[in-house]
């Protein structure tokens, strides 16, 4: 073998030792820039589904101006599937005649000050049966990157029927491999961009996720299957998080989907739950309702500043249970702690629960302050017990 093909041999080894043990290295560089406390916006599916129009979007972008969300840390407005239109000769995708002008709109929403975010699949069809990113993968992060585009949601649907189409005995770990493969080259694709994307993987909580999404670029990873306006499916997936803690952090979160308040299908007391929940697990903040049409209560929940602090605090750790019934507890950076006491059973009165403060690691007093009534308890002494509402929850911070 002449030297200068065992040379190009080398290179190509290397090559490929450096492109299997560099992706998490990007990875990280994208995610360390991006994502630094849980994502905060909106998201078109929740309210309008595949109805989304360009016109919709417009309005949530003026109404989280208008209302004070934006002020209060909700930047991202995301359009989620129902937007795609056909590909040109060239393999280019285009929006559909919802969407006229993905320029202008993006034009529209950063003239806002806000973020612009879009849904694709490494599938060849979205969920709703629409156009995905397969085998067009860099093509269509070059358009979203053109358009403006700052935030994309990658929904694993169709991609399902690939996985079994390239392997019909369906060996879990190639089917895992595969899928981890697919995300992998949308990140790197994103990352060729040059771009700053935030990168949402959606594919339901598979295959523990949480262990390889940040080694595939994801700064937020579904962990569970889709949430729906109901007590029942929002305490479900709420109350299942406790575990995944360690997973989430600064750049990479476990993302439990998108808020429900306000879209009508729970009480004020239960949608107080899903916030205070979603706080304490320091997830990702999308509401999920017309935000043109929001009565007070609503704007109260979603706009709770000392709920988002929590959920906002810069330490970026997950909270968890610490007791039962639910009793959960989020470290805050100076010491502080955020916890949140659930009366979760919804056929139970309001009733007493304790919180013992050495539960939560207090030892001696602690000051506190109750985060939804907006008021400061004073100090504690060993322990506190407060009536929480049926099916609603209490939200303390507490510091020395
Ligand atoms: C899946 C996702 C949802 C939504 C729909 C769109 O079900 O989990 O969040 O994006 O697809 O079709």
């Amino acid at each position: 073998m002449c030297f200068s093909r065992l040379r190009a041999l080398w290179a190509c080894a290397f090559i490929s030792i450096v492109s299997v043990a560099c992706p998490s290295r990007d990875a990280q560089s994208q995610s360390g820039r991006l994502a630094d406390t849980p994502p905060m916006g909106w998201n078109s599916w929740n309210h309008f589904a595949d109805k989304v129009t360009d016109a919709d979007l417009r309005a949530a972008a003026d109404a989280m101006v208008a209302s004070g969300m934006r002020d209060a840390g909700y930047i991202y407005v995301n359009i989620d599937d129902g937007w795609e239109g056909q590909r040109d000769a060239q393999g280019n995708i285009h929006s559909n005649s919802k969407f006229p002008d993905m320029n202008a709109l993006a034009d529209y929403v950063h003239s806002k000050r806000l973020k612009l975010g879009i849904y694709s699949s490494p599938g060849p069809k979205t969920c709703g049966g629409y156009e995905g990113s397969y085998g067009h993968e860099q093509q269509d992060a070059n358009t979203f990157a053109t358009w403006g585009v700052d935030y994309l949601k990658y929904d694993l649907c169709s991609y399902m029927s690939i996985m079994k189409l390239h392997d019909p005995h369906q060996d879990p770990q190639k089917a895992l491999a595969m899928m981890q493969a697919a995300y992998e080259k949308m990140h790197q694709a994103l990352v060729s961009t040059h771009r700053p994307i935030v990168y949402s993987l959606c594919q339901y909580g598979v295959d523990s996720v949480w262990e390889w999404g940040p080694k595939v670029g994801g700064n937020l990873w579904r962990t569970t299957d889709d949430i729906r306006d109901t007590y029942r499916s929002m305490a479900l997936i709420g109350f299942s998080q406790a575990g995944l803690e360690k997973y989430a952090g600064p750049g990479h979160w476990n993302d439990p989907d998108m808020l429900e308040v306000g879209n009508g299908g729970m009480t004020a007391d239960q949608y107080r739950t899903q916030m205070s929940l979603w706080a304490i697990l320091a997830a990702p903040l999308l509401a999920g309702n017309d935000l043109s049409k929001m009565d007070d209560p609503t704007k109260n929940i979603l706009m709770n500043k000392e709920v988002i602090a929590v959920d906002q605090d810069r330490l970026g750790i997950q909270g968890t249970r610490i007791g039962l019934p639910q009793i959960w507890m989020k470290p805050l950076s100076g010491g502080a702690k955020a916890v949140a006491l659930f009366n979760y059973v919804t056929d139970d009165e309001a009733e007493p629960m304790t919180l013992r403060l050495k539960d939560v690691g207090f030892s001696g007093p602690v000051h506190a302050r109750d985060l939804w009534a907006h008021q400061d308890l004073g100090i504690l002494h060993g322990s506190y017990t407060v009536t929480v509402p049926q099916g609603g929850v209490v939200m303390l911070r507490l510091w020395k």
